[in-house]
């Protein structure tokens, strides 16, 4: 398993383009299904990730084609309707591909996706959206069995909670459906708008894109897509937030401002000095201030960004804390940071942390994706060595995260085993 020493160089420098975002792009390549022909996606991240969805995909009968960053998927002779165990597992995202199939086949075999690294994450607002739009599912053997006589039919669903993944899984089978189908309380992450975007290029007929409630009327049939893929606004963030730990000066190009919002805000509060432009946005740190932070829904604080900022304010001298309410346990890095010297104590669902101890390099070992990019923060500026093992986590989400950062300035270096 490879790893990563990390020691620190002093304040990252310079310029950062971003690559296309994981968290769209999975949804996006399910939604490929949908059509009978070959549909096109640019600005694809070479990720761990999006190669295990293409798996997921070839499993099913499609052909793939990848070349650097754009992607074709052949959908056109899918004759397998199952998406196995042994990749589900490995990735919960494949669970995207339930939607598409049973809307477009009226059946299909999913594996549940099981826990994650920090606790249960149930699919019951998945199976309860395809229940509504009258699929029978069944659950055997570790697997999710969907069946549905003829085609979905449409209907109105309201999610009890904002689920990015429901409202992902629902929409894709809704597009098929007959009838219409009205989605309340959808999530309106910027990778739901993408997909909403994508299936519109496809053919099909959604309104109230970027608003909790989308009105689906479902299609006879769906046309291949072709468009890119949106920013990856969590690793945007990743980078801002190494700005800061180094209290550097980092312009982070590519990337879509307005996606950030909340992000730039706690940033600011913290002293950080903020430009935007169209497609960047720079982040210069000296002094900082500790904050309080609360994770929410988009366009709330995102879930996805705690663990860095947790890294970043272990090192600002005085007392913050980070709520987390969309995962209340997802606090992993916490004994990891304090390995490394940093003082924080949990309560329920909150972090405290008290921020200002110094740092020092020691091994650690990452235990989620986001999770992994806060301990490569933190041994940009703790002394010594750092040595993050475990980092095949870290290679699910960040493409070329090494080298990005020695571009600015870090010393990071992968040791392969
Ligand atoms: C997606 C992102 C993940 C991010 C998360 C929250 C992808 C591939 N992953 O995950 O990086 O951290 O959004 O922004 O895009 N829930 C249920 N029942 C369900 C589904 C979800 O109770 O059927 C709960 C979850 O436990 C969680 C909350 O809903 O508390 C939000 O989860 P959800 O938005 O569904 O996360 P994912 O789509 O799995």
């Amino acid at each position: 398993m490879d790893s990563f020493i990390v020691s620190p160089n002093g304040p990252l420098n310079g310029s950062v383009k971003i690559s296309g975002s994981k968290n769209a792009v999975l949804p996006v390549m399910a939604a490929a299904m949908l059509s009978d022909g070959v549909s096109k996606i640019s600005n694809v991240p070479q990720l761990k990730d999006t190669k295990t969805m293409a798996d997921v995909l070839r499993v099913t009968g499609c052909r793939i084609k990848q070349e650097e960053h754009e992607l074709s998927i052949d959908a056109s002779d899918i004759n397998y309707l199952e998406a196995p165990y042994e990749l589900v597992k490995t990735m919960r995202a494949s669970f995207y591909v339930l939607g598409p199939l049973v809307a477009k086949f009226g059946k299909c075999r999913v594996s549940l996706p099981g826990g994650c690294a920090w606790g249960p994450r149930p699919v019951d607002l998945h199976l309860k959206g395809l229940e509504a739009l009258g699929a029978k599912i069944n659950i055997t053997h570790g697997y999710v069995e969907a069946i549905c006589d003829g085609k979905l039919k449409g209907n109105t669903f309201s999610f009890p909670i904002s689920s990015v993944g429901a409202t992902a899984n629902i929409l894709m089978a809704a597009t098929l459906a007959e009838g219409t189908s009205i989605l309340q309380n959808s999530s309106v992450e910027p990778e739901i708008t993408a997909l909403a975007g994508y299936l519109t290029g496809m053919g099909a007929d959604i309104s109230g894109i970027g608003t909790r409630t989308l009105i689906v009327k479902g299609v006879e049939k769906l046309n291949p897509g072709n468009a890119p893929t949106i920013a990856d606004r969590i690793e945007a963030g990743t980078f801002l937030a190494a700005a800061a730990i180094t209290r550097g000066k980092v312009k982070v190009t590519d990337m879509v401002p307005e996606h950030q919002t909340a992000l730039l805000d706690v940033f600011r509060s913290m002293g950080c000095e903020i430009t935007t432009g169209n497609d960047w946005v720079e982040l210069s740190a000296q002094d900082l201030k500790p904050t309080h932070i609360t994770t929410l829904p988009y366009p709330g604080f995102p879930t996805d960004m705690q663990a860095q900022l947790m890294a970043v304010l272990a090192t600002v001298k005085g007392a913050s804390s980070i709520r987390d309410t969309i995962y209340n346990d997802r606090f992993k890095h916490v004994s990891e940071l304090e390995r490394l010297g940093a003082e924080i104590s949990l309560k329920e669902d909150t972090a405290l942390i008290n921020g200002g101890s110094e740092l020092t390099g020691a091994p650690v070992m990452a235990s989620d994706l986001r999770a992994s990019a806060a301990l490569v923060l933190a041994g940009l500026v703790a002394k010594k060595h750092t040595e993050i093992n475990r980092i095949y986590h870290l290679d699910r989400g960040y493409e070329n995260f090494e080298g990005k950062l020695t571009t600015l300035g870090a010393k990071i270096e992968r040791k392969i085993d």
